[in-house]
């Protein structure tokens, strides 16, 4: 019986994702580094310190911190433009039902995002108060792969990593959640998050019943 479920934000309840993409893109190139479509599908899931990190060695570009917290504050101002769009209708196509499905059934529900910005982007969205916890990136010091953001979903929600569904759409996190000893959902294609349990193009028509087929089926 599934308890709870465990999701990551950004790319998975709204498409924040391109945000991050578009900010640290502008970021990268202010630097006359090049960074593709390819090289961000690295960063979706990575805290903001380690993706700045990431991007610099591609560019083989060295820094020292007070420049770099200088940057992340850049491409963090930037994203937050962008962000200024977010309203509840950009939620993703199906997340509102099925958390609504999930209230209904008393199944819990939890964030596990690597975001620092994610009870920001829940309030845009006005969906802040049916997360039963909020795990995020104040609150972790470990980002994904590790699986400490789960983790700490788990023991906060009291339930332990079999009686929980996790939804991501980051290789980071499918992989953070797998190590977690998680069943994974995986949002989005089947080639990149190929250690998923089972992944599905996006959330739309997601149900407890679709969800526990998921899950009875391996
Ligand atoms: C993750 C995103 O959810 O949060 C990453 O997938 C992002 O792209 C990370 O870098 C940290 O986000 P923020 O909002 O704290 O910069
Ligand atoms: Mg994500």
């Amino acid at each position: 019986m599934i308890k709870a479920c465990l999701f990551d934000m950004d790319g998975v309840i709204v498409d924040t994702a391109k945000f991050h993409f578009l900010a640290w893109q502008r970021l990268a190139n202010s630097l006359s580094i090049e960074f593709t479509e390819v090289q961000n599908e690295e960063l979706k899931g990575v805290s903001r310190v380690e993706s700045l990190e990431k991007i610099l060695s591609w560019g083989n570009v060295v820094l020292n911190n007070a420049k770099k917290v200088e940057l992340m504050d850049l491409k963090n101002r930037w994203y937050l433009e962008y962000a200024e769009q977010v309203v509840p209708s950009e939620m993703l196509p199906g997340v509102l039902d099925f958390l609504n499905e999930l209230k209904q059934k008393d199944i819990r529900i939890g964030l596990g995002s690597s975001s620092k910005n994610a009870v920001l982007i829940l309030e845009k969205l006005g969906i802040l108060a049916m997360f039963d916890t909020i795990i995020d990136g104040n609150k972790i010091h470990m980002s994904k792969p590790h699986p400490e953001v789960f983790q700490r979903g788990a023991s906060e929600l009291k339930f332990t990593p079999s009686e929980i569904v996790v939804f991501e759409d980051a290789q980071s996190g499918v992989e953070a959640a797998k190590s977690g000893g998680f069943y994974c959902i995986g949002i989005g294609e089947p080639a990149v998050l190929s250690l998923a349990d089972a992944v599905v193009p996006s959330m739309a028509g997601m149900t407890v019943e679709k969800m526990e087929s998921l899950v009875a089926n391996g």
